[in-house]
């Protein structure tokens, strides 16, 4: 048996993680198209953002301009290289390749703007990774079929994905099908993932409480569908392709050694976390699924051909988000926590971020193991970092410690999980340069090793600034992880 050490491999792809609605801005430049981020309003750490179907005047929405980083793209990409990335994760935006969804024709300029993003990225020798689907779709999409509710759907994103394939296929190799698919599994993924309209009364992101299970269930089966046959056309346009899925893993543990919060953060682990990742690595609906639909009375409408779609559709890696954890209980408790797309009870071991996200190292190394135990394919963690409000020195350093410490403890636990024998190949922090939050809309909620000078209002210079981390992180890529 090979020898495991506790080293970083050579060629360990190092970088960084974006996403397109949350940096590009210009949402109606090139010929893009209303995505449904776009009808997204800012909110805060109580105030939950909200879905607006019609864009209302004199109201501020982060994505439009975002960090204008479809004008200052080749600045970023310079800090990027600076620091040494190897890669760099960003997603396309649906909108500019298919500015309604279900056009016959791609929209050349969209085409254009990547050919450029990927281009000088090359000149860094930085290997793009590519989200097709993050966390938006085109807005018509929603309006006429009600997103991924409509099986249709599956074939306007298998021609977007056709047409980004075929364009793209000797710069970008490594590809995700779907940002955390697993959102779908809880109400919070209904418009965010899933692109469909919550009802009137009921559009508040992180508070959809439409509970049919029924419709999102379906919704999810539909983007199963459609990441299979993504993945197939992928390997026929090019063998060299590397095709993964991207799971939010919610670590959870049971609060008590009570049988039965153990039982329960199995069952949670298996049905937010592996179902997904169970259908998308294995290539088919693991059993436990199948009892859960039926004790809850879902019925997934599946046509004659999707289970040999799934099963000839299987991903060739296993990617995912990692940023805190937290416990469940078979009683009621009341003490939550924060979280990207789940909340759960609060740990008494673990201290918490400014935003109630709990900071816990060693659950990203149970993870890892937890993964890979079950899969044995490579592994990425293509999220992770620390949201905290930064500030500018009299000097105009940004020292975020803070930030470091986070990511060091991070590091060091993906290196026991190496020496555990975790086929780990890649990692990308998230918000490698700040950017609009996801589930609050706020820029003050920073994650990136590269300061943006813009507040909560939208108001600032756009100006970059490398903070501490920024250094820091240089000689974590130039020593491959061993001076942390
Ligand atoms: C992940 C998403 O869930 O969490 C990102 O994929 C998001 O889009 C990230 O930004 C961090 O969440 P937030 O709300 O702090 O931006």
């Amino acid at each position: 048996m090979e020898n495991l050490i506790k080293k970083f491999p050579e060629g360990f792809l190092w970088g960084g993680a974006t996403a397109a609605n949350q940096c590009e801005g210009a949402y109606n430049e090139g010929g893009k198209g209303l995505s449904t981020a776009d009808i997204l309003t800012s909110g805060s750490r109580t105030t939950p953002r909200r879905i607006t179907p019609v864009l209302e005047e004199g109201t501020y929405y982060p994505s439009h301009e975002a960090i204008d980083f479809y004008h200052r793209y080749k600045e970023d990409i310079k800090l990027f290289a600076e620091m040494g990335f190897k890669v760099f994760r960003m997603s396309i935006a649906w909108t500019r390749i298919f500015p309604n969804g279900d056009d016959a024709e791609p929209n050349e300029e969209g085409l254009k703007f990547y050919d450029n993003v990927f281009a000088e990225l090359k000149k860094y020798n930085i290997e793009p990774l590519v989200t097709i689907s993050h966390y938006e779709a085109p807005y018509n999409l929603t309006k006429k079929y009600n997103g991924w509710a409509d099986r249709k759907v599956i074939d306007f994103y298998v021609k977007y994905c056709e047409t980004i394939f075929k364009r793209y296929k000797d710069v970008v190799k490594y590809w995700l099908t779907f940002n955390e698919i697993n959102a779908l599994t809880m109400p919070f993924g209904t418009f965010g993932a899933g692109a469909m309209m919550p009802p009137e009364g009921n559009r508040e992101l992180t508070n959809v409480s439409l509970n049919n299970d029924q419709i999102r269930f379906q919704a999810l089966h539909h983007q199963f569908v459609a990441s299979a046959k993504a993945v197939k056309l992928g390997h026929e346009i090019n063998k060299d392709f590397k095709i993964g899925c991207m799971i939010a893993y919610m670590c959870t543990y049971p609060l008590t050694c009570n049988p039965e919060d153990v039982l329960l953060a199995q069952q949670k682990d298996n049905l937010n976390n592996f179902l997904c990742s169970d259908v998308q690595v294995r290539g088919a609906y693991p059993n436990y699924a199948k009892r859960y639909f039926k004790e809850n009375n879902i019925d997934i409408i599946m046509e004659e051909n999707d289970e040999k779609v799934l099963k000839e559709g299987r991903v060739d890696f296993y990617a995912f988000s990692y940023y805190s954890s937290s416990c469940v209980s078979a009683k009621h408790v009341n003490n939550k926590t924060g979280g990207n797309i789940f909340s759960g009870i609060k740990n008494p071991y673990l201290k918490e971020s400014e935003w109630g996200w709990q900071i816990d190292p060693k659950g990203l190394r149970w993870a890892l193991n937890n993964i890979y135990n079950r899969y044995q394919i490579p592994i990425m963690v293509v999220e992770n970092g620390l949201g905290a409000v930064d500030t500018v020195e009299e000097d105009g350093s940004i020292n975020d410690d803070y930030r470091i410490e986070y990511l060091r403890e991070h590091i060091k636990e993906m290196k026991e999980a190496i020496a555990d024998g975790v086929d780990l190949i890649g990692y990308t922090p998230w918000g490698c340069i700040d950017l609009v939050s996801g589930t609050t809309g706020e820029m003050e909620k920073r994650y990136g090793f590269i300061y943006v000078d813009k507040d909560n209002e939208g108001k600032g210079t756009l100006k970059r600034i490398p903070k501490k981390s920024f250094y820091w992180y240089k000689k974590v890529i130039e020593t491959n992880g061993e001076e942390l």
